[in-house]
Parts: C-alpha cells; sequence; structure tokens
C-alpha cells in the first residue's frame, strides 16, 4: 500500500514531474518503422504527456516535432513531406528533424527570417524496426545494444497497442510472477471456454489447463537485481531448482521493458508512457531459427492489436490481452492507497523501491541505471528454456549458470488441490 504522494510520485509522467524526468533519460519505441512511408508520412503521437508530430521525409529521414507550425500554429501533421522535412499545410514553411525552419517561400527574397524560427524537436532512431525516441537532457544516451534489437539472421515482427491506463499497471504485472497460474490458465481458459457451447466448455478447459485446473502451481518466486533491472524466477510443481525456470529466469529492464518468451521466440514487452493514463505497448517478437536457416527479411511487419471487443468489454482470447484486461480493468490509475499487498507481491514492492530511488537519482542530479553511454557489445539477456542463435540447446550463453540463491525469495502455498476448479 502506498501513500497518496507516493502513488503520484511513480505514476504521474508529464515534464516537471520526478517520474517523468527519470523517464525522459531513456529511448522510449514510439511506433513501428513500416508505419512511416509515402502513403503515410506523418503520425500524431502522444509521449510523457506532450503531443507530437512523427514524419517521415522524402529521403526517408524522421523527425519528431512539437506539432504546431511556429507561423500561425497549423497541424503539421497535415503537412507534405519534402526533401528537407516537412511542408506545412497553411503557407508552405518546411521544419526539418531538428526543428529549424528551412523554407518560407513568401517570405521576401533574401529574407533571414527562417533562421530565426525553430520549434521543439526530439531525436529519434530506427532500430528492429522500430522507431525510438529521446526526449531528455543532451547528450543523448545510446539505444542500447539489446540482442534483440541487434541479432542478424532472425525473424522480427511487432505487434503495436495503445492501452487506457498507466504504465505502471503493466509493470507490476511483469513483477508478479503468480498471475500466470490465475490470469491466464485460470481466468484465460474460462474466458475461452464461455465461447464454446455449454456442453463443449468443461472438457475443453481440462485440455487447455492440463491435468490441473488451474496449470501448474508455482511453489516458489525469486528476483535478483541486476546491471540492467531486476531478474525473475518461477519453480513449478514438480520442478526442482536446476530447471531454467528458476536457473536461468528472465529479466525486467529498467525501467518499462519487459523480456519473454520460450523455445525459438524471444520478445520485448515495451511500455511506453503516452501520459498519466495512456501507454504505448510496443512488442517486438523474434524468431531464432533453426541452426543453418537462412531467414530473409527486408522489412519488419507491424499490426496493431485490438484492445476492446465490439461489445466494448476487452479482449482477452489471448495471452496478452489478458494481461492487458488485468492493467486496464484496475482504471486509469490504480489506486495504490488502498491495495493489499501479500506474500506473493515482493517483486512489486522490489520494483517501486528501484523506482523511487532512481527518481532520486535523478533529483539529486545524477544519471540512472540502465543509461548506455559506452559501447560494450551486444548484451545478451536471459530467457529459461530459450534458443540463443548458434546454439543447439535452450539456455544460450546462460546454460551452466550457478544455482545462486535470490536476493528476494518467497515461498507460496504449497500445492493446491489440483481439482480446485
Ligand atoms: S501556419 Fe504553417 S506556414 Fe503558416
Ligand atoms: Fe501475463
Amino acid at each position: 500500500m502506498l501513500t497518496a504522494a507516493q502513488n503520484q510520485r511513480l505514476t504521474r509522467v508529464g515534464p516537471g514531474t520526478p517520474m517523468g524526468e527519470l523517464m525522459r533519460r531513456y529511448w522510449h519505441p514510439i511506433a513501428p518503422s513500416a508505419e512511416l512511408n509515402a502513403d503515410n508520412p506523418t503520425k500524431e503521437v502522444r509521449i510523457l504527456g506532450e503531443d507530437l508530430v512523427l514524419y517521415r521525409d522524402a529521403k526517408g529521414t524522421l523527425g519528431l516535432i512539437e506539432p504546431s507550425c511556429a507561423h500561425r500554429k497549423a497541424n503539421l501533421s497535415y503537412g507534405i513531406p519534402e526533401e528537407n522535412g516537412i511542408r506545412c499545410a497553411y503557407h508552405g514553411w518546411i521544419f526539418n528533424e531538428a526543428g529549424q525552419c528551412v523554407d518560407q517561400p513568401s517570405e521576401p527574397e533574401g529574407s533571414k527570417f527562417k533562421d530565426k524560427v525553430r520549434i521543439k524537436a526530439y531525436p529519434v532512431q530506427e532500430k528492429a524496426g522500430i522507431v525510438f525516441a529521446y526526449m531528455g537532457p543532451s547528450p543523448a544516451p545510446m539505444l542500447p545494444r539489446w540482442d534483440l534489437l541487434e541479432w542478424d539472421n532472425v525473424e522480427r515482427w511487432v505487434v503495436a497497442m495503445e492501452l487506457p491506463c498507466n504504465w505502471l499497471q503493466c509493470m507490476d504485472n511483469s513483477l508478479d510472477p503468480v498471475h500466470f497460474e490465475w490470469l491466464h490458465n485460470y481466468w484465460g481458459s474460462w474466458v475461452l471456454g464461455m465461447e464454446k457451447p455449454p456442453e463443449e466448455r468443461e472438457a475443453w478447459k481440462k485440455q487447455m489447463q492440463g491435468e490441473g485446473a488451474r496449470g501448474r502451481h508455482e511453489v516458489k518466486v525469486g528476483f535478483d537485481r541486476f546491471e540492467y533491472g531486476v531478474i525473475k524466477r518461477r519453480l513449478m510443481t514438480g520442478d526442482t531448482e536446476e530447471n531454467e525456470w528458476w536457473r536461468i529466469g528472465h529479466p525486467v529492464l529498467f525501467p518499462n521493458i519487459l523480456r519473454v518468451g520460450q523455445q525459438r521466440n524471444h520478445g520485448f514487452q515495451m511500455r511506453t508512457p503516452m501520459d498519466d493514463t495512456h501507454t504505448y505497448h510496443i512488442v517486438l517478437r523474434v524468431r531464432v531459427p533453426e541452426i543453418g536457416e537462412v531467414v530473409e527479411q527486408t522489412e519488419v511487419p507491424y499490426k496493431y492489436e485490438n484492445v476492446f471487443k465490439n461489445d466494448g468489454r476487452i479482449r482477452a482470447d489471448w495471452v496478452l490481452g489478458q494481461d492487458q484486461a488485468a492493467w486496464i480493468m484496475q482504471g486509469p490509475i490504480s489506486d495504490r492507497t488502498t491495495e493489499a499487498l501479500g506474500v506473493t507481491d515482493v517483486g512489486i514492492i522490489l520494483y517501486r523501491k528501484v523506482l523511487e530511488e532512481q527518481m532520486q537519482i535523478v533529483e539529486d542530479g545524477g544519471e540512472p541505471m540502465n543509461v548506455h553511454r559506452e559501447d560494450k557489445g551486444v548484451i545478451v539477456l536471459p530467457q529459461e528454456h530459450s534458443y540463443y542463435p548458434g546454439y543447439e540447446v535452450t539456455g544460450g550463453p546462460f546454460r551452466d549458470k550457478p544455482n545462486l540463491k535470490p536476493l528476494i525469495e518467497a515461498q507460496l502455498a504449497p500445492e493446491i488441490d489440483a481439482n480446485f476448479a
């Protein structure tokens, strides 16, 4: 349970807020690259409480600028892409990706007026089929060289959504492994079962959920802090601590990325705050091919998924939809002043502490964790039961990781009756 002031500090992301200032120290994904092209050259976006226009000019350069033209305030998302920027619809001024006005076609010949006119602009870059933006103080850090952004010869695709809830609801969920058993296995199967005729539901649920009504039970969860965030682990009924779910785990990258996947599928779930009550969820999925397979991919495809069904209820017919339902159904900003955290919530408590500690560092004039200034090569991240490029068995470079005790461990209820239903 938090005080109202603590909840406010953790959730509010506008300019000048402690969390907004912390968030501005990182590159954030804001759109799939393939969304901006000659047929669709501009997009209105909202990031960290600011309305902005993302555009691609005729040369292919991306810009992220304030929406209002400096002349008489026409919205530049209606502009025309030119070789050197975006030309305003109203009187034809052109602004480039630095926000500099570079053309004022109706001003007198030889006028230097344009040199004095500038609008706000933020740096952007494209990587792995995604546009990333940096809205913090100069100089901008590097975009971290995460494996999923850097690997060659893998297949990538992007799934994106706009969520009507605060970003921290997504992150709380990522530090809460126990929801897997309930939200996905039990509730998810129930939701999907309700779409079947009544007489088929029971058999179908059994098939979906395996032996137990809730899938396998988690007997303990563990969390470690590491250089880039927090690593989470779970131990399931019937497994030993040598199981990769426990020994390797998977990370939450500070402040707003979950790494998750299995087998040949790896993923980043990236939660970019649009404002206090809306979040872009940009999911990068990566398939690691079999050894010897050559992947030919010229463009990373993308898809925006509907968050809601036609009847206005949240879609929960897929795993990510169930997560999103859990976040959105808490309301625009979860009321953490009246929540009741139990033993299962130790990861959430840990992460909120890390967020608070890093906000303090920024307030004290320091640089927070996971801001990359030096190129240390590609950063390969742990993900249990997964194949890495060039490895024939799961675990990749983490395969022989010793089984260390986690920093924080929570023992959960022992096995609950598998027939509980
Ligand atoms: S308002 Fe944009 S050029 Fe006049
Ligand atoms: Fe989940």
